[in-house]
């Protein structure tokens, strides 16, 4: 009889499972497709006296939303069951990342652009393949000063005027020449020369230039900003001691030395028992610079110094050779993983 079929397939959706998105397909095929049990009893229903068929097609009718209701409640469970993630551990150790560095000549630049920055310094850049004019004419460079010799600077072959440049005081021609006075700008930057490469020596290595030009520049300025400089460096304890000494693009000019930072200013090997060393060269610039870079110098003056990079990252962190810096060994680069 039809209705005990129905009233048997009605027990039997009640208690219908599904494991998995695969079972649940198929209970709808084997119930609810064309050729499903559902279509089978509709077409039994055909045969149905009518005054049976009201209260069967009811029946049928019941029998199909409970089918209905029944696959959706068990396509639901399916759902949740998959944003289940109570067995996730969140609070296990993460598998270990090898982190990179940052190259310590970077740590020490950024830290030397850092600090001048809070001096109201801003950065430029300049190309490192330079003409003449801007490396050491437009500089004050007489014709025959020996920086121009060939053993100091690499010139590009068939190009006499043009070189790598040899220190990033040629930015400061550049900066001079794009833009008005109140200047303040610091040059960061890789310099070549020709040196035979050593612990000591590299042709290659890193600058930065600072120039400060305004209407009332004067040396304490210079020397302010430069013990400033010197203690945010290394240390509020550091002296700083100004020797005269010669540039052609300052006068006057000096080089600049801090107290030892690795014997306190006692005296040691590094600074050879002076318990000084040198940091860096610095000076007002020369009037001919001005002018050759279209600054009035009767109105305008200003200071440069300029700095290595490798030079002060020795004295932070005493690497003895500097081909450590341009051989990428890992095993020396891991050793900045704190200083980042
Ligand atoms: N350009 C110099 C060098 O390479 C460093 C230097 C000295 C830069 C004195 C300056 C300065 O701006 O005033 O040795």
């Amino acid at each position: 009889m039809l209705t005990d079929k129905i009233q048997s397939l009605l027990g039997e959706v009640a208690d219908l499972q599904a494991a998995d998105a695969k079972a649940l397909e198929e209970l709808r095929i084997k119930y609810l497709s064309k050729k499903g049990v559902i279509n089978g009893l509709m077409g039994e229903f055909r045969d149905v006296a009518p005054e049976s068929k009201r209260e069967i097609g009811m029946k049928l009718n019941e029998l199909k939303t409970a089918l209905q209701d029944k696959l959706n409640e068990l396509r639901e469970g399916l759902a949740t069951k998959e944003d289940d993630h109570s067995d996730l551990d969140l609070t296990r150790t993460p598998y270990p990342i090898a982190m990179g560095t940052r190259h310590p000549l970077s740590i020490v630049k950024n830290e030397i652009i850092d600090i001048f920055s809070r001096l109201g310094f801003s950065i430029a850049d300049g190309p490192e393949v330079e003409d003449d004019w801007h490396v050491f004419s437009s500089l004050n460079f007489p014709e025959d000063h020996p920086a121009r010799d060939m053993q100091d600077t690499f010139f590009v072959e068939q190009h006499p005027d043009i070189v790598l440049r040899t220190h990033t005081s040629s930015v400061q021609s550049r900066v001079m020449e794009n833009s008005k006075p109140p200047i303040r700008v610091l040059c960061p930057g890789r310099v070549y020369r020709n040196e035979a490469i050593s612990a000591r020596a590299h042709c290659f290595f890193h600058q930065v230039e600072g120039l400060y030009i305004d209407k009332d520049v004067s040396f304490t300025d210079l020397k302010q900003v430069l013990l400033t400089f010197a203690r945010e460096m290394f240390g509020p304890d550091t002296k700083i001691r100004l020797r005269p000494s010669y540039f052609p693009f300052t006068e006057p000019s000096a080089e600049m030395d801090i107290s030892c930072n690795i014997c306190g200013g006692k005296g040691c090997a590094f600074c050879k028992q002076t318990g000084w060393v040198e940091i860096l060269g610095c000076g007002m610039v020369d009037p001919n610079v001005l002018e050759a870079n279209g600054i009035d110098s009767k109105v305008y003056k200003g200071y440069a110094f300029g700095m290595g990079v490798e030079r002060i990252t020795n004295l932070k962190y005493q690497v003895k050779d500097l081909r450590l810096f341009s051989e990428n060994d890992v095993r020396f680069l891991d050793e900045f993983t704190a200083a980042n």
